[in-house]
């Protein structure tokens, strides 16, 4: 079932060029599950027509503060306490004006005086109006009265100016919506994430590498920025959009992933280490022994050419050597048979606290799918077999059992 199922959402929307892009936050959420309760300002209707609202949203449009869909009705505080979550995109810098001043002159802003759940503001307007010292103190008050934010982004706006003060894009908008939603219980702690394939380079023109994705990968990092967590993400090359708020730590080959996640465990940063590490990547175990600094001819008397491969440090046995009691280790198996067997062995010998293995020939498991077939196994015996799910699910399902680990840990 899609995170997205059940929720209501009430969207308002301020009168900015930016509105146009809300049809498209809502249609999102709509073909996400959601229900979505669109509640323009005034301003916001010329913008956007009640029409086109409804059609997206497929429900009644809520403009109008004294004009109740039933009679007896209070549409203002019946909204505010049914939505699981309040969307204002754009908020424009009257809207946040009036909001932080605790107005209630119309249908969305008495709304949102009434709110007391999680509330998203995503701004819009021109850069001067944005970095105006009232706007900034508007926008540090309603931070203050628990709305979050997300952006604005800098670029090119309609009113021909290019700065800061563009609405964030939808996709970016519901991934912040996503977080406002999810229980932080991640939150204060670190994780570090390997992702993706890594390249060994022959010559200038071939590589060895893999089918990973990075997908797997990137749900999990997904899933623990939603949970509260800070993300290291060191990742191989992959064609992924970067999620939001992880810092980003690209590599090529094994031996750059290993130099890079071993400086991320082993340093603190800012006073905290890292709690956590997943490695989901799919790491070269050998390179070769040397990369030539031409391209390799072809010899046309040889028939047959034989490489000579020098073998990769192992990072996960390397991280889980080096754990200092409290963090927690989890590694991955790709396994093409007797998974179950093999995965078992290689949690003993690379030492790790849990290891998730997938069979990567099963069909909608491993490189490359959308779906995965995991059984997470730890030290002790303790197993858990999963269906065939979501990666975004498989990722959510094992940060929860991080989650309990961890705890367990800090709890000794
Ligand atoms: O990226 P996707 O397309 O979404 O595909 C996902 C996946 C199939 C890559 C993922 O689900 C997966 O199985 N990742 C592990 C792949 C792998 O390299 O498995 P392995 O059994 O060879 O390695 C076991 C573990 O050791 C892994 O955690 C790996 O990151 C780690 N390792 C391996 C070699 C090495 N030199 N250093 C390592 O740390």
């Amino acid at each position: 079932m899609s995170f997205w199922n059940g929720k209501q959402i009430v969207i308002g929307i301020g009168g900015g060029i930016a509105a146009y892009k809300s049809l498209e936050v809502i249609r999102r959420l709509r073909e996400a599950g959601a229900m979505v309760v669109p509640v323009p300002t005034p301003a916001g209707l010329r913008f956007v027509t009640e029409l086109t609202l409804q059609s997206l949203a497929g429900g009644p449009v809520h403009g109008e503060l004294m004009q109740p869909r039933q009679p007896g009705e209070m549409d203002h505080i019946r909204l505010a306490r049914e939505a699981d979550l309040v969307i204002i995109a754009p908020a424009t810098a009257d809207l946040m004006a009036r909001m932080a001043a605790g107005q209630a002159d119309d249908l969305l802003t008495a709304l949102l005086l009434a709110r007391r759940g999680p509330t998203l503001a995503a701004p819009a307007m021109n850069p001067a109006m944005w970095s105006h010292p009232a706007t900034q103190r508007n926008v540090a008050r309603l931070r203050e009265d628990g709305v979050r934010m997300i952006g604005p982004e800098s670029g090119a706006l309609a009113c021909g100016e290019s700065g800061e003060g563009r609405m964030a894009e939808p996709a970016a908008i519901l991934e912040a919506a996503r977080r406002a939603l999810t229980p932080p219980i991640l939150a204060g702690r670190r994780f570090l994430i390997t992702a993706g394939p890594t390249r060994e380079e022959l010559d200038p023109v071939r590589f060895l590498t893999n089918h990973s994705s990075g997908k797997m990968g990137w749900e999990t990092a997904l899933a623990a920025l939603r949970a509260g967590a800070e993300v290291d993400l060191v990742h191989g090359p992959v064609a992924l959009p970067p999620p939001p708020g992880a810092r980003l730590l690209p590599v090529t080959t094994a031996g750059e992933m290993h130099a890079t996640a071993l400086k991320a465990w082993l340093e603190p940063r800012d006073g905290r280490e890292c709690d956590a590490a997943i490695l989901t990547a799919a790491v070269a175990d050998y390179r070769p022994a040397q990369r030539q600094p031409e391209k390799i001819k072809k010899e046309h008397e040889e028939p047959e050419m034989h490489l000579t491969l020098t073998q990769n440090p192992d990072i996960l046995a390397e991280l889980s050597a080096r754990a200092n009691g409290r963090q927690v280790v989890c590694g991955f198996a790709a396994e093409t048979g007797n998974a179950l067997e093999r995965g078992r062995e290689k949690l003993a010998r690379k030492g790790c606290d849990l290891l998730a293995i997938n069979d990567v020939t099963a069909p909608g498991c491993g490189f490359g799918s959308a779906t995965n077939i995991v059984t997470l196994i730890g030290r002790d015996g303790w197993q858990e077999s999963w269906p065939l799910l979501p990666k975004e699910e498989v990722a959510e399902r094992l940060i929860r059992a991080l989650h309990a680990l961890l705890g367990q840990r800090h709890q000794t």
